[in-house]
């Protein structure tokens, strides 16, 4: 896009409103936001513009006056700030403030609660095909608990006895784990703040993840990764991201199996996850459709069509982009790259 065909945006007050403005805009490439500013230099949104590189200031004339502002969002909630602005704009700014600008504001959270509905609604709809895999392995520890429960009934030796106890323990703490991780993924992404995690750590959850969702049956791993792929998110939105990926990749493969390629990389600042799979392929022509909601090729009742969509989104939330290389009969690879983001001081990585 030209340049100049940009509308210029100034954001004033940078508290919940004009974090959540900054959020919203900074996506859209047709907008340029050429500052924000807030008298309260603790305030959230210009911890956020510095995150974003949108510049900040306290200058409330210079910002409005010296930078072809189109538009000017006030979401301050100060009259006087109103009135000074009616006052001091350029004659071709526009001020979006008052009543008007709360409801940008409403409009902007109510979108961001829908946001959150249908990626929930999509992971629910995946835990459906989740049922087979689950009752598989829980079956398998349960009739291991059933024999040994079974013979601990007629045992006399003592050793023997505890061993079997020992062995029952063991496979109760596996049935929970499967447990543990299902309800864990189940749960509605927690909304805290972005902090850095291990996309590696990431991955091998995943993986957990998606064994119950589809056979890997006939199916070779390949894992190579790069240690120290730290990138900046939610953590539980960057796990259904490798979720969906990994699913589509191995119902790819559905027929014949084949080889499921997951490698991360780390370079010039960033972080590259590339997964591979020698499925299927997408067609050239439904190549443009795939991130488009509702788009699915699978059976009717098969597949929502939102995993691809809801991982867009995800990626595009964290400042990263997603391609896709694909041909038919030999495979896709879906890569994603992140700005490589610092590890957290002391602790584990979420
Ligand atoms: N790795 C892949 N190989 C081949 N085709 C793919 C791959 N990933 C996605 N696709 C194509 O993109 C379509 C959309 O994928 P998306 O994940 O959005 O929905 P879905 O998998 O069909 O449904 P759901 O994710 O709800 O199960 C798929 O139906 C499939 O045609
Ligand atoms: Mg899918």
């Amino acid at each position: 896009m030209e340049h100049s065909d940009r509308t210029k945006v100034a954001i004033l007050g940078a508290g919940r409103g004009g974090r959540a403005l900054l959020d919203l805009l900074h996506h859209i490439p047709s907008i340029e936001i050429v500052g924000i500013a807030d008298r309260n230099p603790a305030a959230p949104g210009l911890q956020r513009a510095h995150e974003l590189q949108v510049p900040v200031t306290a200058n409330v004339p210079d910002l409005i006056g010296n930078h072809g502002v189109n538009l000017i969002l006030d979401v301050t909630g100060d009259p006087e700030m109103e009135t000074y602005l009616h006052a001091h704009k350029p004659p071709t700014t526009n001020i979006l403030s008052g009543s008007a600008s709360r409801l940008l504001w409403k409009l902007i959270q109510h979108e961001s609660k829908l946001e959150a509905e249908l990626l929930q609604s999509e992971k629910l709809a995946g835990i459906g095909s989740f049922a087979a895999g689950i009752a598989h392995d829980i079956n398998n520890p349960l009739q291991l608990i059933l024999g040994l429960a079974e013979n601990l009934t007629e045992e006399r030796d003592l050793t023997a006895v505890h061993e079997q106890a020992r062995d029952i323990i063991e496979a109760v703490k596996r049935t929970s784990a499967i447990c543990r991780d299902l309800t864990r993924y189940s749960r509605r992404a927690s909304p805290h703040e972005d902090v850095p995690v291990s996309v590696n750590g990431k991955l091998d959850e995943a993986l957990k993840i998606a064994r119950y969702a589809s056979s890997f049956h006939d199916i070779e791993m390949l894992k190579q990764y790069q240690p120290g792929a730290t990138v900046k998110g939610n953590p539980d939105e960057l796990l259904h991201v490798l979720v969906n990926l990994i699913t589509n990749a191995v119902h790819a493969m559905e027929r014949g199996g084949g080889t499921l390629t997951i490698e991360t990389t780390v370079h010039d600042g960033q972080v590259d996850v590339r997964i591979s799979d020698t499925g299927c392929g997408i067609a050239p022509d439904s190549i443009h459709e795939i991130f488009e909601p509702f788009f699915t090729t699978k059976a009717p009742g098969k597949g929502t069509g939102l995993g691809l969509y809801n991982v867009k989104t995800i990626v595009n939330k964290m400042h990263g982009t997603i391609a896709v290389d694909s041909r038919i009969d030999q495979g896709t690879t879906f890569t994603l790259t992140f700005p490589n983001a610092e590890p957290a001081g002391q602790g584990s990585l979420l």
